[in-house]
């Protein structure tokens, strides 16, 4: 069984006058709110007599699945770019097998869709053929908020990388009639879903992004469910916005104060409502999504 994972507290004193609910995804054992869609994905490989998942990831989902695999038994490979991803000790610590590629994120991805097809794997990629299934997992979320504040109109702010966690929030949202805005949080001139906003989706060249060691899961030249993600964000009323290191690192210090250990773009819902507070455009309800990694 799952741990306890969704710990809403209110908190008035973040940003006082503003109602702002944590839901806060920091506590799954990888530490990042991809393992619901990972568990999902799992699942759906027990059932269907995969024996092993693979993943392409610059971290996060890497460290997700390979935790949701080792608690079933199910093998895992995980393909990090060489350029830029985490050191894959994670991953490999709970007996998963990790793969280099040269380049960055999106051509891990490519490079594990090969592999899995190659391996006759499952292909847990979030643009790969059981996406839906990742879809549901990161609904989860979804329910649990809604089961705690009820039907209320609210906005709902969440980091965007690929996109993955928009697209699935709102197919939950809609499945369940809840009028929630949905604010995506990004970094500047680093993401595509960022770039393109308000306008159609357009892909960045592939040098003209900025990686550091903060807004590293943000950074996307391609997000692999960009126009959905615009599309989804539109048609709820919500905004995308850009947020750069020093505000990720300030909002990871202001929860950090009152006991949240967030990472730096796991921060990123609060620090684009803290941006968006000084505009004096903010009303009803604001719930923040935080992940760990
Ligand atoms: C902390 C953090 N924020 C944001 C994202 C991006 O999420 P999505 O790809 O669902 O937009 C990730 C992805 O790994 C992440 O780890």
């Amino acid at each position: 069984m799952l741990p306890r994972t969704s710990s809403l507290a209110p908190s008035d004193d973040l940003l006082p006058g503003v109602r702002v609910f944590l839901a806060d995804e920091t506590h799954y054992p990888s530490g990042s709110h991809k393992e619901p869609a990972a568990r999902a994905i799992v699942a759906r490989a027990v059932a269907d007599g995969h024996d092993r998942v693979v993943v392409g990831s610059c971290g996060s989902y890497g460290r997700a699945m390979a935790t949701a695999c080792a608690t079933a038994g199910v093998r895992c490979t995980v393909v990090l770019p060489a350029d830029w991803g985490d050191s894959g000790a994670f991953a490999a610590a709970t007996g998963a097998d990790v793969h280099f590629v040269p380049g960055g994120y999106e051509d891990a991805v490519g490079a594990s869709h090969r592999l899995a097809v190659s391996e006759g794997a499952m292909d847990g990629n979030v643009d790969g053929p059981y996406k839906d299934v990742i879809f549901e997992g990161h609904g989860h979320v979804i329910d649990s908020l809604y089961h705690e504040l009820g039907p209320a109109p609210a906005s709902l702010w969440i980091p965007v990388g690929n996109g993955t966690t928009i697209v699935a929030a709102h197919r939950r949202l809609r499945a369940l009639g809840w009028p929630v805005a949905l604010h995506g949080v990004g970094s500047p001139g680093n993401n595509p879903i960022v770039t393109s906003w308000p306008g159609l989706y357009q892909v960045l060249p592939r040098d003209a992004v900025v990686t550091t060691e903060h807004n590293e899961p943000l950074v996307n030249w391609h997000a692999l469910h960009g126009p959905d993600a615009l599309a989804a964000i539109d048609a709820s009323g919500g905004a995308v916005h850009a947020v750069a290191d020093d505000e990720l690192l300030a909002a990871q210090a202001m929860l950090a104060r009152q006991g949240t250990v967030a990472g730096a773009a796991g921060s990123a819902a609060l620090a684009g409502l803290v941006a968006y507070v000084r505009t004096g455009s903010v009303r009803g309800d604001q719930i923040v999504l935080l992940s760990g990694r």
